[in-house]
């Protein structure tokens, strides 16, 4: 039998996921292994392979078919903007992403002025500002720490993840508008839905049970 495999998002999500995954009997033991280097595990009885892949990555590795299933959050399927299937949202890592910025800088979204926004997902930014609001911005990419960008004049605003808000609130800035909600999904390869269609449907419908158990 062909292996099902899985990539998944590295961090909590994969671990969070994971304990979801132990209470429909899909474990994988040498994956707790926290000082092993190894990058790929098997589970040979189930016919399953599971990979940590970084985050940005999981969406490109299901578009090829390396892997048939990805567990990554809806911030980097916006992003990465792949061909593939979002079927299911795990409900897992709740956050907004969201236009921040001191409060002064909430009326500079209101008029068509050109303002700089900082951001580590500059096509989200980019498709908020041009298709949403129809506002010329120029966008600055940064790798983390983006709240840091309106405090030293960077930039006016930033498009950001906001889970409990502390980030802004200790530095003095605020939510000035929502984009979308974010959270975990389980995205399939386009081929192996079709291909796999049987294995695939099996495990989302036992996935939607523990879900919708919680
Ligand atoms: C994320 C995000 C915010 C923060 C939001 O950063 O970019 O900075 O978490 O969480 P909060 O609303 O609960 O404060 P992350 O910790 O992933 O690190 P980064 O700054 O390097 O991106």
């Amino acid at each position: 039998m062909r292996y099902l495999t899985f990539a998944m998002a590295k961090g909590r999500l994969a671990k969070d996921s994971l304990k979801l995954f132990e209470q429909i009997g899909i474990t994988c033991e040498e994956m707790k292994d926290k000082d092993t280097r190894k990058l790929i595990f098997t589970n040979e009885e189930l016919g399953m392979r599971f990979f940590l892949a970084k985050p940005s990555d999981v969406p490109t590795y299901v578009e090829y078919g390396a892997a048939d299933i990805g567990i990554v959050g809806k911030d980097t399927i916006l992003e990465e903007g792949r061909n593939l299937f979002e079927v299911m949202d795990l409900g897992l890592g709740k956050c907004r992403m969201c236009v921040c910025g001191p409060e002064s800088a909430g009326e500079l979204l209101n008029r068509n002025e050109i303002i700089r926004v900082a951001t580590k997902y500059p096509n989200i930014a980019k498709d908020y500002f041009s298709s949403e609001k129809n506002q010329t911005v120029e966008i600055i990419k940064l790798n983390g720490s983006v709240e840091l960008a309106p405090i030293v004049g960077l930039s006016e605003v930033i498009v950001d993840i906001v889970e409990t808000g502390s980030t802004l609130k200790e530095n003095g800035l605020t939510v000035l508008e929502e984009i979308c909600p974010l959270s975990a999904r389980v995205v399939v390869n386009q081929v192996s839905l079709r291909m796999q269609h049987e294995r695939i449907d099996d495990f989302l419908t036992k996935l939607n049970g523990v879900i919708n158990n919680q």
